[in-house]
């Protein structure tokens, strides 16, 4: 199994995924600041993962607060949760799980005065989201799994694995993930995913290491393939998905859902229901960070682009809920019209 992140007694150790493939190094952070650095940096990934490891920084800052009352430790609280919600704008997910951190203090502080009490439920929290997520996605890939047939070939875009979330399985790789594991046999092509390579680097990594068999393209071929029938199914994973289905994901997500719906090939999102955004009604909405030209102008230390020359580097886009087929959740199978079947996911 892939530890993408893990809470131990040190720390917060999680795999540098900024190296991959070439270098498996896993780094240890020993403070709320290095774990929000390390998601500002991407040293960790994908909407689930900066989710779990938010949590485990404020957990962590928190924990090592030397403040003797409750109210002073909640003042070290709320920087750490300010310091975590400006690392990445885009996934909900961060919000969601500072925001059941939050919820988890406010339990705490009225049930107890007593300082480790309050640490130690923090601790507690950050580690059921962990396991949370690992579970949702088996959940998910479950439900996803029955939507792909015997034999298919599966196009997706970005990394939406292990690597992305708490680890194991995924959520667009965890449908992937869940076909193989009903018998199916499935083949998948991994759109490279400029600028950051997350399909070419991170994708291709864990699909070779699970033995599930993986073509790259780059990001220009998938319309080709397309054509040439060799692509039956696309599953993405999401950052965030607003109340009518609209969906933000790594930047190319939506060209790739065009050109599935003008081939007849059906789209699918797959994100647990913590992606999911009730509070904004449309795409619009969704805050899509632009991140720093030199991820366009260079590969790691190598200059590609001319020196000084404009740079447009949006992370995310939306793809507009008509062109998606189905939601995939760990609570079922989302059609549409999503304004309805998205809220249904939320009832018990
Ligand atoms: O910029 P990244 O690598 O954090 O973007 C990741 C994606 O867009 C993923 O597809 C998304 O977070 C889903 S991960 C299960």
């Amino acid at each position: 199994m892939i530890k993408t992140v893990e809470w131990t007694d040190e720390g917060v150790r999680m795999i540098d995924q900024r190296l991959l493939p070439t270098e498996e190094k896993y780094l240890m952070l020993r403070s709320c600041e290095e774990v929000a650095d390390a998601i500002k940096q991407m040293v960790v990934r994908g909407a689930p993962a900066i989710g779990v490891s938010a949590a485990m920084g404020l957990a962590l800052g928190t924990k090592q607060a030397v403040g003797t009352t409750v109210a002073d430790l909640e003042d070290d609280f709320s920087y750490f949760c300010d310091l975590m919600s400006r690392t990445r704008p885009t996934a909900v997910n961060l919000f969601w799980a500072i925001e059941r951190m939050r919820d988890r203090f406010r339990r705490a502080k009225a049930e107890t005065d007593d300082t480790d009490a309050v640490k130690l439920a923090l601790v507690d929290e950050a580690r059921k989201i962990f396991e949370e997520d690992i579970a949702s996605n088996r959940a998910l890939g479950r439900f996803g799994g029955e939507l792909l047939a015997d034999n298919s070939t599966v196009l997706t875009h970005c990394n939406a694995g292990a690597l992305a979330t708490a680890g194991d399985y995924g959520t667009a790789l965890g449908v992937i993930r869940g076909a193989r594991d009903a018998g199916k046999r499935i083949a998948v092509i991994a759109d490279e995913t400029r600028p950051f390579l997350q399909g070419a680097r991170l994708t291709a990594w864990e699909l070779d290491k699970d033995e599930i068999p993986v073509t790259i393209i780059t990001d220009n071929m998938a319309g080709h393939v397309m054509k040439q029938g060799k692509v039956d199914a696309v599953v993405v994973g999401a950052d965030r998905i607003a109340a009518n289905g609209d969906t933000a994901n790594k930047i190319g997500t939506y060209m790739v859902a065009v050109l599935a719906r003008e081939h007849g090939i059906p789209f699918y999102v797959a994100a647990p229901i913590s992606t999911i955004d009730l509070s904004i009604p449309t795409g619009e909405s969704i805050p899509i960070e632009e991140r720093d030209a030199r991820e366009v102008t260079h590969i790691r230390e190598q200059r590609l682009a001319p020196e000084g020359v404009a740079v447009h580097n949006p992370a995310f886009d939306v793809t507009p809920n008509a062109l998606i087929a189905a939601i995939i959740t760990d609570k079922g199978v989302a059609r549409p019209p999503y304004t309805t079947s998205l809220q249904s996911m939320f009832k018990e």
